[in-house]
């Protein structure tokens, strides 16, 4: 599958109640004026098109994320995707996807979703029973989810979903039935996270206080282990470490990301990854959304920060970025691009340890590598050969 010359994300700061695990920029709010987010999201994309990078290519892929974008209206999906359309050129067959979640009060616009133009909906499904749903904080349950999924697939052309797993209690036979029955539904794209125990949410606090007990290393690798091969049985094999996806059904947003392509961030605490000639400059807009609406009233686009990374920064970030893919770094192309050379010898250790796999000129993280990629890529980079002398690139005027 190729990926888009330029993808924007779209960030929707908001959710009807914060799960106790979640450490994403989302908020509840008692009342949300959607009039002034798409206000200041169009004033943001304006600054963007015209001040900041006139030339950013063809549109391949928007992505609606969050926080929960299924609380939007269709009409406020539909003016944001022409605003784009006014302000781009969009590839003809533009991928455009919604993050939704399965609560019913959420499916009833899917269909306003579809007139809108979004083409693929994402569901967050995250488990199939309703304790591990309630533990989870989650709105829904089984039955909706079910419904949801059922929906999604009459109205758009690609659905996913998202589920967690590592879950406080759950051995690996659990989770594999419950896999194989979300597989059932018969989605061709399914994201699969294990549970992470993120800093300053209520399951840290928990964690620490001993209430939540995680599952052990050992069974969490052995529950890695179970979901690679029932994806690879079933034609869903891997493609990034926690998305899998009938050869063809990636998400092209998913892809450009990871192979470090060039991206705008559009709404509260959204990064982007722009490119101006052999530079890339990383952008990153306010974070709280009152300040991210100050800002943009005041100053006509939210972004706090605009920075040129450096050669070496910006090479670390695409080795990073690549090495998540199954089909892994082209070393060649990473070579020509950043002007470094990656230590054979250091490659050649990693391969004989079950670490890499190499595929002609592309390196590629194993199963066994993929448990344990920072440490694989602390490693190559720690012997990295800075081919040229690294400097800081000056803002462009
Ligand atoms: C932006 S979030 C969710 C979008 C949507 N609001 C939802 O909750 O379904 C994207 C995905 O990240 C995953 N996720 C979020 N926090 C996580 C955590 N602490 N551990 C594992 N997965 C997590 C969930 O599966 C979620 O669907
Ligand atoms: S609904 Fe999604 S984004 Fe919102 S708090 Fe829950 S996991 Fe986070």
């Amino acid at each position: 599958m190729s990926s888009p010359e330029f993808g924007i994300y779209v960030h929707w700061p908001f959710c009807a109640a914060k799960c106790p695990y979640c450490d994403f920029n989302s908020h509840v709010r008692a009342q949300i004026d959607e009039h002034a987010w798409l206000r200041a999201v169009a004033r943001e994309m304006e600054f963007l098109a015209t001040d900041l990078m006139p030339a950013l290519g063809s549109v391949g892929s928007i992505f609606f994320g969050g926080g929960t974008p299924s609380l939007m209206s269709g009409r406020a999906i539909g003016e944001t995707l022409d605003r784009i359309a006014e302000l781009w050129s969009l590839d003809a067959d533009v991928e455009v996807t919604l993050e939704a979640n399965p609560s019913s009060a959420d499916a009833e616009r899917f269909r306003d979703y579809r007139i809108a133009g979004v083409n693929r909906l994402s569901l967050g499904v995250q488990a199939l029973n309703d304790r591990d749903l309630k533990f989870l904080g989650r709105l829904h349950d089984v039955a909706d989810s079910k419904c949801a999924i059922r929906l999604a697939e009459s109205l758009f052309e690609r659905v996913s979903i998202d589920l967690i797993y590592a879950r406080p209690g759950q051995n690996v036979g659990q989770w594999c039935a419950e896999l194989r029955e979300a597989l059932s539904f018969g989605c061709e794209h399914v994201s699969l996270y294990q549970l992470t125990i993120e800093d300053g949410t209520p399951f840290a606090a928990l964690a620490e206080k001993g209430r939540l007990v995680q599952i052990g290393e050992d069974q969490a690798a052995d529950m890695y282990e179970a979901t690679q091969e029932i994806m690879e049985d079933t034609g869903l094999p891997a493609y990034e470490i926690s998305n899998h996806a009938v050869p063809g059904q990636e998400c092209r947003h998913n892809l450009l990301y990871w192979r470090y392509g060039a991206y705008a961030g559009i709404g509260p605490g959204a990064h982007g990854r722009l490119r101006h000639g052999g530079t890339r400059i990383a952008t990153r807009t306010e974070r709280l959304p009152e300040r991210w609406f100050a800002r943009t009233a005041s100053e006509g686009h939210g972004f706090a920060e605009i920075q040129v990374l450096s050669r070496e920064e910006a090479a670390r970030e695409h080795l990073l970025m690549n090495l998540r893919l199954a089909e892994g770094l082209d070393l060649d192309a990473y070579c020509r691009e950043w002007g470094r050379d990656i230590d054979g010898t250091k490659i050649d250790e990693l391969v004989k340890g079950g670490f890499l796999v190499r595929h002609g000129t592309r390196i590629a993280a194993t199963r066994q590598g993929a448990l344990v990629l920072n440490s694989v890529i602390a490693a190559i980079a720690e012997r990295e050969q800075a081919m040229i002398p690294r400097e800081t690139l000056s803002a462009p005027g």
